[in-house]
């Protein structure tokens, strides 16, 4: 198996031109008997034939052609007829009125016997005319015209001259063994400049693949392919195809980085805290108050990195393309009124009004749990992020055959240069990522809720002003109302 495409666009090369020289040299000798040779042979003959006869013809102005009778070799011509029809070289056959010969050329008598009895056989049955006849022998290939004589007078009654092709077959020989010849040299000619031309075709292929080797880790995927930036040819555009594919790689390993180091941060800060209250929590007197909130402290740390631990694999799984939602028939309205009455139990130590302005009875395909985790962490962070005494008002209507869904707060809201960021993993504002204020919170939420929206074929988008509050819709498709409402459980309580 040939590796290198240069040395195989030679070699495809090569066998082309060589089957090319093949049948170029086929069809010349195939077609030789059409050709122009052929026919000039076959009107010499027929001239040669005409020839004869008008020197039969002259012999009888003089008087009548007379054939001698030999006791040895039988009829045969008069001797001044004889050595006039010595100007014809080629062979010449004389037959009387018998279809006996009574003169034969002195080239057809040198053919061997068996070819000239079949000579003089086919001679005397040719059919007469101004065509020529092919006759192949053992020894010879022949095309042979007859003529008849008429006149009655005369004892002769057939003429029959005939050229051999050989002559003719020679020259198309010729003509084969200098092609043969040649082959070689135009394939190796045409062998070296296919060479060349694939060398020059390869090059920036080659020159693509080192440059590909040079990207050998995450580090250097900043780099791009230059080498091969032709005018808009196939190179130019597996270059850029390449490039784009780098660029995303990049980024995506860029992604792999700053989450593995934001996750082991975020993993390191409640460990440390974990640490640190295990150890007061030993150094404290056994049984004592103090010792009980080091442990309860040490607790909620192991909470935060289980719920933290947990995120992280609802991503990962949803990276590997295993978010499987498990659908049945959700009632929506159902799941908003519990979330609603849990946010408002979150929402009263800070005094935080929570209401529900519409909620229709609203069913969808999906999976409730992953719903519900999804609605909680939009109430949660409302509620997070909204000071004391403001609202948080949970909307629930049909559009277009979608639910949507918003829940709306008046709380600190995102600067609108932040707002591009909020679904991404980790991120957090400034403020809010400072752990004063009671804000703790890993920053993964609103990246998990946007794959649940996703994953159910909805959207989740945010509209926020700073200081003026947030809004945050989540639209799921394949909404169905249900006409007899479900009493479902009590409605929400009204702080
Ligand atoms: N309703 C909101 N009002 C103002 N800022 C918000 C609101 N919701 C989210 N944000 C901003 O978006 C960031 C990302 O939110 P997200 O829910 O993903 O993380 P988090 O709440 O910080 O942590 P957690 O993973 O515990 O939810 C928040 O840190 C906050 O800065
Ligand atoms: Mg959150």
């Amino acid at each position: 198996m040939i590796r290198s495409i240069r040395a195989r666009v030679t070699l495809l090369f090569m066998l082309a031109l060589l089957v090319s020289v093949v049948i170029f040299g086929g069809g010349i000798w195939v077609g030789r008997k059409d050709s122009a040779y052929y026919r000039e042979l076959q009107r010499y003959v027929q001239s040669q034939a005409e020839l004869a006869i008008r020197i039969i013809v002259q012999a009888e102005l003089r008087g009548p052609v007379t054939v001698t009778r030999d006791p040895l070799v039988g009829a045969k011509l008069v001797p001044e007829l004889a050595s006039a029809m010595e100007v014809i070289p080629d062979y010449l056959m004389v037959l009387d009125t018998s279809g006996r010969a009574v003169y034969v050329s002195e080239k057809a008598r040198a053919l061997p016997e068996s070819d000239l009895s079949t000579l003089l056989e086919r001679s005397a049955n040719i059919e007469p005319g101004p065509t020529a006849t092919l006759l192949t022998l053992r020894s010879d290939q022949i095309f042979l015209s007859a003529r008849i004589e008429t006149d009655p007078a005369t004892p002769i009654e057939r003429i029959v001259a005939g050229s051999s092709t050989s002559t003719t077959e020679e020259l198309w020989r010729d003509l084969l063994r200098s092609m043969l010849m040649l082959a070689p040299v135009v394939l190796l000619i045409g062998g070296t400049a296919a060479y060349v031309i694939g060398g020059v075709a390869v090059r920036p292929i080659t020159t693509i693949i080192s440059e590909l080797e040079a990207i050998t880790d995450g580090r250097s995927l900043h780099r791009r392919l230059g080498g091969a930036d032709a005018q808009g040819d196939e190179l130019a555009r597996l270059t850029s195809t390449l490039n784009a594919m780098i660029g995303r790689l990049e980024n995506s390993f860029g992604g792999l980085r700053r989450f593995t180091a934001d996750a082991s941060h975020e993993l390191k800060t409640p460990l440390t805290v974990l640490r640190a209250s295990i150890e007061r929590a030993m150094m404290a007197r056994r049984g004592s108050n103090e010792q009980m909130e080091f442990l309860e402290q040490a607790l909620n740390e192991v909470t935060r990195m289980a719920d933290l631990v947990n995120s992280l694999l609802s991503l990962a799984r949803a990276d590997e393309g295993r978010f499987d939602l498990v659908r049945d028939v959700v009632l929506l309205d159902t799941v908003l009124r519990d979330i609603a009455e849990t946010a408002t139990i979150l929402g009263e130590p800070n005094g935080i009004l929570v209401h529900v302005t519409e909620c229709e009875p609203l069913n969808i395909e999906g999976d409730a749990p992953r719903l519900r985790q999804l609605l909680l962490n939009l109430v949660e962070n409302a509620i997070k992020y909204t000071t004391v005494g403001g609202t948080v008002e949970l909307c629930l209507v049909a559009e277009q055959g979608a639910a949507v869904l918003t829940v709306k707060d008046t709380g600190m809201g995102i600067a609108a240069a932040d707002l591009p960021f909020i679904f991404e993993r980790f991120w957090r504002a400034d403020r809010a990522r400072s752990r004063a204020g009671g804000r703790t919170g890993t920053g993964l939420g609103l990246a998990i809720s946007q794959y649940i929206a996703q994953a159910h074929g909805g959207t989740l988008t945010a509209q926020s002003r700073l200081g003026r509050g947030s809004t945050f819709t989540m639209t799921l498709p394949g909404a169905v109302r249900r006409e007899s409402v479900d009493p479902g459980p009590s409605p929400p309580r009204m702080t």
